[in-house]
């Protein structure tokens, strides 16, 4: 939808509704009420989205999978625990554009961003800043920040936080290539959302990546959801 074609309204709203080819989806999902008891607009996607009403079911499979083989519930559960990133593979690749064999499943997303950064940020002397958004998740900043002085370096002088321009929001991508041209050879790792989790900003992961691998800087991009209206 280009901008001209936007209405701010609930009438505009309901027609894009209509249209969405997702809003099935609306009802396999449970909905908190709203402090005065009635309907709720959702609007955090990241964080913690709704729960799916299958979760519950899920989870009580396993519990009795549990119940019933303790251990060998790591081997032979129906759907065994060991193994369990398998399992999720082809549904992971496909969520992402991945091929299954680029994907694994596993651990929580700090966990995950410092076992990427022990491998990936390399920082030199001359070459030791990890650049990231500003307002980024701050279990994120606070990974970055840790990875930073485990490295030997000053977060204060090696972590940089990109800003929007005054008075605006969000990043302008030209901004971010501008900025990776300039500083090139002092940045070890970019490492950007793909969508930040509290404007909504969807970053053009391709652009950035590439932009940043012409100049020799290892990217990285978090992927989260991104803030839906549901109503
Ligand atoms: C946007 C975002 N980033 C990072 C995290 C941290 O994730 P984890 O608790 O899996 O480390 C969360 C968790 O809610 C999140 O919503």
């Amino acid at each position: 939808m280009t901008e001209d074609e936007f209405r701010p309204g609930e009438d505009f709203a309901r027609a894009m509704d209509e249209q969405d080819p997702l809003r099935e989806f609306r009802h396999q999902f449970l909905f908190p009420k709203s402090k005065d008891g009635g309907d709720c607009l959702y609007l955090c996607g990241h964080s913690l989205g709704l729960q799916p009403k299958t979760a519950a079911p899920y989870i009580e499979e396993e519990l009795k999978e549990w119940a019933r083989l303790g251990v060998e519930g790591h081997f032979h559960a129906k759907h065994p625990w060991m193994p369990y990133h398998r399992l999720l593979r082809e549904q992971t690749a496909e969520l992402v554009g991945a091929k299954p064999a680029e994907v694994v499943v596993m651990n929580s997303l700090t966990v995950n961003l410092h076992l990427m950064m022990v491998s990936f940020y390399r920082p030199t002397s001359a070459r030791n800043k990890i650049v990231i958004e500003s307002g980024a998740f701050p279990s994120d900043r606070y990974a970055v920040k840790s990875q930073i002085r485990f490295h030997g370096f000053d977060p204060e002088t090696a972590l940089i936080e990109l800003q929007p321009r005054s008075g605006e929001a969000c990043l302008r991508e030209p901004d971010i290539e501008g900025f990776i041209e300039s500083r090139a050879q002092e940045i070890a790792l970019l490492m950007l959302a793909g969508v930040n989790y509290s404007t909504g900003q969807v970053f053009d992961m391709e652009r950035i990546a590439r932009a940043g691998r012409q100049r020799g800087c290892v990217v990285g991009l978090t992927w989260r959801t991104r803030p839906e209206t549901c109503r």
